[in-house]
């Protein structure tokens, strides 16, 4: 059973009070807060095992060694990959992005090639392209989109042309919400012989994603919007295409050997992993993926799903609610903006009842130009969230429009 009361106790912050109001968290889609296990786990890293891995041959290296080798088999088993050698630690979804841009780019993109992007991409999904097409003589095409915040993907379809050579794609809107029909996307693509990359960083949270089942070639996500901790994340990528690709970034542990003549590389996933990883982190990582596992992704699915519903139905009832983004899959995201109200005075104001949302572009301002605006107010759920915060959201909501 989803018990919201117990699983809200595994998250200390949730009990603070934010100008003596509950704190009513609902900018998930930014970061999420972090269960006990999660930071514990991070604690008791530090304090019993820290040691440089890959390097040592003493106790603790090895130690550490395992725990992190560990995560990336939990990585793995989570978006269902077929290997861990498809499992690339980096810092985020950004990094992953980047690393994937700079490396595809010098393998595969000549100039007059083509990358498909989508009108509701991050910025973190459209500058990497955009540094990368500067580089190589490349352009940039664009997936248009219907007003309700769908792709049109009969114009998807006539996208393609003899020098497309990869689709970039969110699976889920950071600021519509809309879950993409990444599956069609995948399957036109492949028809083309074109990969696909999918920026997983607001779907993995809130539903089940396989790799195999998908199929797409790349995908990314960062830990910290997963409930582990900030400055990690995950590139997946087909092992056929990682192993054509060049390194990232140079430096220890990515090297078989070095000399002023030559360097050689070392195998997957080691390849792409310069420096010394975080380690600590990738473990909690882990630690954050056992415990959505243990509630189960369909149950989290099912709980965040209610609670939208739930949220655009009360607040349709407000006046001047106009809702940015309604397409017929929905996550756990809602932007609005009420009447003449600034989303800066909203998100502002809001905060001063307790309730943390986001305001602005989001990191998405071809879509806010898409859709003629400055920004929105943006709530995101989370698993603990419940409908009494919801309600109080609709209140403060109402409360504030009433002062202007
Ligand atoms: N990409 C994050 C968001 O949408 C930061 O808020």
């Amino acid at each position: 059973m989803y018990d919201i009361n117990k699983i809200r106790e595994d998250f200390p912050i949730l009990s603070r009070k934010i100008y003596n109001r509950p704190l009513v968290y609902l900018d998930n889609g930014a970061t999420t807060q972090k269960p006990r296990c999660v930071v514990e786990a991070m604690v008791d890293e530090y304090y019993n095992v820290n040691a440089n891995v890959h390097r040592g041959v003493h106790f603790l290296s090895q130690q550490a060694t395992d725990l992190h080798e560990a995560s990336r088999e939990t990585v793995r088993a989570f978006i269902n990959a077929r290997s861990t050698n498809e499992i690339l630690f980096t810092r985020g979804t950004t990094e992953s992005i980047n690393l994937l841009a700079f490396s595809f780019g010098e393998a595969f993109i000549h100039e007059g090639d083509e990358i498909i992007v989508s009108t509701m991409e991050h910025h973190s999904n459209i500058v990497p392209w955009q540094m990368m097409c500067e580089r190589k003589g490349a352009k940039l095409r664009v997936i248009p989109m219907f007003d309700n915040g769908e792709l049109d993907m009969d114009a998807y379809k006539r996208l393609f042309s003899k020098t497309t050579r990869l689709v970039c794609c969110a699976h889920v809107s950071n600021v519509l919400g809309t879950v993409n029909p990444v599956k069609d996307i995948i399957t036109i693509a492949h028809e083309h012989n074109v990969p696909v990359l999918i920026d997983g960083a607001q779907s993995t949270p809130h539903f089940k994603v396989d790799m195999q089942e998908l199929d797409c070639d790349f995908f990314a996500f960062s830990g910290h919007k997963i409930y582990g901790p900030t400055g990690v994340g995950v590139l997946y990528g087909k092992e056929d295409w990682l192993d054509k690709l060049p390194p990232y970034q140079g430096g220890g542990e990515m090297i078989k050997n070095v000399s002023f003549e030559k360097t050689t590389y070392n195998e997957l996933p080691y390849k792409f992993e310069a420096g010394t990883p975080d380690y600590v982190a990738t473990h909690a990582l882990a630690k954050a993926l056992d415990y959505v596992s243990a509630l189960g992704m369909d149950n989290i699915y099912a709980h965040e799903q209610e609670l939208t519903r739930y949220a655009m139905e009360r607040m349709s009832q407000i006046d001047g609610m106009r809702f940015i983004g309604t397409p017929s899959h929905k996550d756990a995201v809602i932007s609005f903006l009420v009447g003449n109200i600034h989303h800066l005075d909203m998100g502002t104001l809001l905060d001063r009842l307790g309730i943390a949302v986001r305001t602005g572009h989001h990191c998405a301002e071809p879509l806010m130009r898409r859709l003629g605006i400055e920004g929105t107010v943006r709530a995101s759920f989370g698993l603990y969230n419940t409908k009494e915060e919801v309600d109080a959201l609709v209140a403060g909501i109402e409360r504030v429009a009433k002062m202007f």
